[in-house]
């Protein structure tokens, strides 16, 4: 049982600066190893990331700085995460300047070092990597993306995932969205993925989908800073390093919510991930669509197919006579799709009853899945289905 106070962040932080880095001899905290620090009630984690071929060398320091968050008052679960800088510059990070020359960050400050910086930089990596894979025993990954924020990418995601495993699918939920992660609160579900260094991060579980978000790593409101080489670890992480399917038990689809924007965080996700396909979702207002198409460039960039078009607050429903207002214009998305050459995955409207599930985690094509919206992304998961070969026999 969880205790209720919540562990005093600068005393962990004081705890952990006590746990030696090898290489550098510092304390953990002054070495700059100790990556968003998550303080929640009865837990603590956070992320060590290391030069690739020392996880070796760091793995008893994992360890003890486990066992010193949990002996801290107010903890009982604690989670440290090892993990590798990669990418094609993976060497840089290594040539990095010594962290023993560097002035130690204040308490809870985090340093993001510049070799980290260097090698995620995605100029430094023409687009598509040629390491990226599909993490094991996954049989698609998609993403759910969009230039505009607010546009409704997490809402799309969460109710595609739910109406895909609705068909029999075999569903997973990444929520990458490092600015706010969503999949927590529309989903009803959180806590702390087990670790078992052989079996990897187990996923939780709502509704039948497999779920990962970056806010089971961190606190809510702490995402902010999980920007750049951080975020793109933490999602490569949180694709590789999960067991989201078994060899006799593949996940079917995995859904990816990205964050919002055509920034170099997205671009990096994207460089992390073997994409088969992206959704793109806009609204059918003329700003939205100008950023709906800049996306789909992006994508187009790196050599990501687009699945299709979903124009989400299509139009607002009259209650009194159920005719369609269309609130943010009218026709839009159909022409983006047109001119992306794609399909039109579906129209949603703007609903209560969406926004209501959304915020009560309890997603509308379980809870009422005859209901309009959850009909139309029922048709738009058929669509993707079908797109990705994924229908069964
Ligand atoms: N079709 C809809 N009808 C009613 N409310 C909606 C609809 N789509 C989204 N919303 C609401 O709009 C808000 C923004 O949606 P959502 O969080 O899905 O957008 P997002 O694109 O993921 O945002 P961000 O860019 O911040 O990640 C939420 O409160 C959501 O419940
Ligand atoms: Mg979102």
């Amino acid at each position: 049982m969880n205790t209720s106070r919540l562990p005093d962040r600068d005393a962990l932080l004081a705890l952990l600066d006590g746990v030696r880095d090898p290489q550098s001899g510092k304390g953990l905290v002054s070495a700059g190893l100790v990556q968003g620090l998550s303080v929640r009630t009865g837990r603590a984690g956070f992320m060590m990331e290391v030069a690739p071929g020392l996880l070796e060398l760091y793995e008893p320091v994992r360890l003890e700085a486990e066992q010193v968050l949990r002996q801290a008052p107010g903890v009982e679960q604690a989670q440290v995460v090892l993990t590798n800088f990669d990418g094609p510059g993976g060497g840089a990070v290594a040539a990095a300047p010594p962290a023993a020359e560097e002035a130690p960050p204040a308490p809870g400050v985090t340093r993001v070092r510049k070799g980290a910086r260097l090698a995620n930089d995605p100029q430094a990596a023409p687009s598509p990597p040629p390491n990226a894979a599909r993490p094991a025993h996954v049989r698609r990954v998609i993403a759910v993306a969009s230039g505009k924020g607010g546009v409704g990418k997490s809402t799309v995601s969460v109710s595609l995932a739910t109406a895909l495993s609705g068909l029999g699918l075999r569903v997973g939920l990444l929520d990458a969205d490092v600015y706010g992660p969503s999949a927590p609160r529309m989903l009803g579900v959180d806590g702390d993925p087990e670790y078992h260094p052989e079996k990897k991060l187990i996923p939780l579980e709502a509704w039948g989908i497999k779920v990962m978000s970056i806010g089971f790593m961190v606190d809510e409101g702490a995402p902010m800073i999980w920007r750049g080489p951080m975020a793109s670890s933490a999602v490569r992480q949180m694709m590789h390093e999960v067991a989201w399917g078994e060899a006799d038990a593949p996940l079917d689809v995995l859904v990816v919510d990205m964050p919002p924007g055509t920034g170099d965080i997205q671009l990096t996700l994207i460089q992390k991930m073997k994409l088969d396909g992206v959704v793109i979702v806009t609204t059918p207002q003329e700003i939205a669509l100008i950023d709906a198409r800049r996306a789909a460039s992006m994508f187009q960039k790196t050599g990501t197919p687009i699945l299709g078009v979903i124009e989400n607050m299509a139009y607002f429903a009259d209650p009194a006579t159920g005719v369609p207002i269309p609130i943010f214009g009218q026709g839009g998305g159909a022409a983006e799709a047109e001119r992306l050459a794609v399909p039109m995955l579906g129209q949603i409207p703007i609903d209560v009853a969406l926004r209501q599930a959304c915020d009560d985690g309890r997603p509308l094509g379980v809870t009422a899945p005859d209901s309009g919206p959850a009909r139309a992304f029922r048709q738009a998961a058929e669509m993707l289905r079908t797109r990705l070969g994924l229908a069964r026999g």
